[in-house]
């Protein structure tokens, strides 16, 4: 059994984590409620389990000061937290200092400053945390330590499925690829007979959705005639030389013999030759794809990006419980649930598109932004931020800060960049962070993604703050 995992520099941080776990009678397990954050807690759930560690697990929206105090006050001396935790260093240190609760931190955000022994992160080690490793990867890293240090026979890498799934939805994959130690947990993971890796076409919705869908909701890459045309999707199915219904019904892509889709694909390429999209976007049609071969066919399971937005559908809306179910094996019926959840997150990820869309965006000189009000939910405003960067109206070229109202006193900030302005130096973490706490609020994040609370009013204060920030990064 190999004791440095699938990511070698993190193996000692790993190890004291795993050694103070199972010095706990009981562990108290938090985690962030997203795609990447139910991943987590379901890999270091099960790696809880198999080690005879009791716990239960609870999910927070954020994790603040309040927060972190509410879990202070539960009667448990050891704290897992999953996917958060780093940003809020200084506050748990202050717990662990009054003797309140033993922290173990598995996550991947920009830390604070403070240090604890117990914090297993890629960023302290020169591995980014926006796409080299996850919150759900820091977990697995964890739970193969954990394995190793407990002497269990138990074989975590089947855990690698579901680290895959959190890093898909954290949007990790650099040209539709995992890269750094997430490449190191995919092998495990074929190695193990849980995943499969392919080259494939990108768009979503390869396992579950009619062609014709497929190929209309495609927001990737806009082909003219196809993508927002139901009619001209249809079109374009029924011109090609392959009967693609059965018994009436369209098929899905996954249900096409490798020929048919060759034969879809290569027809796709061309239409979007002849009608002029340019050609890196044509590229990205066809990217890599992670299946889960241990789930149904056909499910929203058996492919990493469906699985995470299936997810996304659940945790964002109150319900981490269903989600985490889906995760550790659909009990007592999650899937079913999970679907009805799913087509109700589709809905408004596509009205929030649509509002931003009809109202479009204010362009500063370094930072273009929207205010939803109450018009998109906090919780998925970020991921409308991230689709809507870069289609008609949204530049590509300068970063988006979205607002939604979270309540009478408070409103979310959520921004996305690109890769091209990271290395140009952008750092969203630092520009929400900043800008936040000199209105009074406080955020953090990625280089590339980042979020923040701010005190209702301080808006247009905090706006110009943070486009000043960008300003000094990037000029
Ligand atoms: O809280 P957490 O780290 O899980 O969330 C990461 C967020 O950053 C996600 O919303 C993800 O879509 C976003 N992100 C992004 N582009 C990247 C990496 C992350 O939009 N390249
Ligand atoms: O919060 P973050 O930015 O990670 O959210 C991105 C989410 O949006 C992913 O779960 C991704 O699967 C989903 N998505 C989607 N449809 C698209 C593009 C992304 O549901 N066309
Ligand atoms: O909420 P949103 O999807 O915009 O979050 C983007 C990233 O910023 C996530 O990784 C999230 O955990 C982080 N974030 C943070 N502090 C906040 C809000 C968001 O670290 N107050
Ligand atoms: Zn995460």
């Amino acid at each position: 059994m190999s004791t440095t995992g699938p990511v070698p520099d993190l193996a000692g941080r790993a190890t004291a984590c795993a050694d103070r776990l199972l010095d706990a009678d009981e562990v108290l397990l938090a985690s962030h409620i997203d795609a990447d954050g139910l991943t987590s807690a379901a890999v270091a759930s099960t790696a809880l389990e198999r080690a005879d560690l009791p716990f239960e697990t609870v999910f927070k929206k954020q994790l603040d000061e309040t927060e972190i105090a509410t879990i202070a006050a539960r009667e448990y001396d050891t704290v897992l937290f999953t996917d958060f935790g780093s940003g809020q260093l200084d506050a748990i240190a202050a717990h662990e200092r009054a003797g309140d609760f033993q922290p173990v931190i598995a996550d991947h955000h920009q830390p604070a400053d403070a240090e604890t022994e117990y914090h297993l992160n890629p960023l302290l080690e020169g591995i980014n945390g926006a796409s080299e490793l996850s919150g759900a990867g820091a977990a697995y890293v964890l739970a193969r330590a954990l394995e190793a240090r407990g002497g269990q026979s138990a074989d975590n890498r089947d855990l690698a499925a579901l680290a895959v799934v959190g890093a898909v939805g954290d949007m990790q994959a650099v040209g539709g690829e995992l890269v750094g130690a997430n490449r190191g947990i995919v092998d495990e993971g074929v190695a193990a007979g849980v995943l499969a890796e392919g080259t494939d076409l990108s768009l979503y919705g390869k396992q579950t959705r009619p062609l014709p869908k497929l190929f209309e909701y495609a927001t990737e890459v806009q082909i003219p005639g196809v993508s927002g045309d139901e009619a001209g999707s249809v079109r374009f199915l029924e011109g090609l030389d392959v009967d693609l219904k059965e018994a009436g019904e369209w098929r899905t892509w996954v249900d096409l013999t490798d020929d048919e889709r060759q034969t879809v694909a290569s027809a796709l390429v061309k239409h979007a030759v002849q009608r002029g999209v340019p050609a890196k976007k044509i590229n990205t049609l066809v990217g890599t794809t992670y299946e889960l071969v241990d789930e149904p066919r056909g499910t929203e399971l058996r492919d990493a990006s469906e699985f995470s937005t299936l997810l996304n559908a659940t945790a964002r809306y109150e319900r981490a419980d269903v989600g985490l179910g889906v995760c550790l094996g659909d009990r007592d019926g999650a899937l079913d649930r999970a679907q009805t959840l799913l087509s109700n997150h589709r809905r408004n990820l596509s009205e929030g598109l649509e509002y931003v869309r009809r109202e479009g965006v204010t362009h500063e000189d370094h930072l273009q932004w929207f205010d939803a009000g109450e018009a998109i939910r906090e919780t998925i405003v970020g991921i409308v931020a991230g689709m809507a960067l870069g289609t008609d109206g949204v530049s590509a070229s300068k970063p988006i800060v979205a607002l939604a109202r979270k309540n009478e006193a408070e409103t979310k900030v959520s921004s996305r960049g690109t890769g091209t302005l990271v290395r140009e130096g952008l750092d969203l973490s630092v520009v929400m962070g900043e800008a936040a706490r000199s209105v009074g609020g406080d955020g953090g994040g990625h280089d590339i993604a980042a979020g923040a609370t701010v005190p209702a009013g301080e808006e247009r204060a905090f706006v110009d703050a943070a486009d000043d920030i960008v300003a000094d990064q990037t000029g």
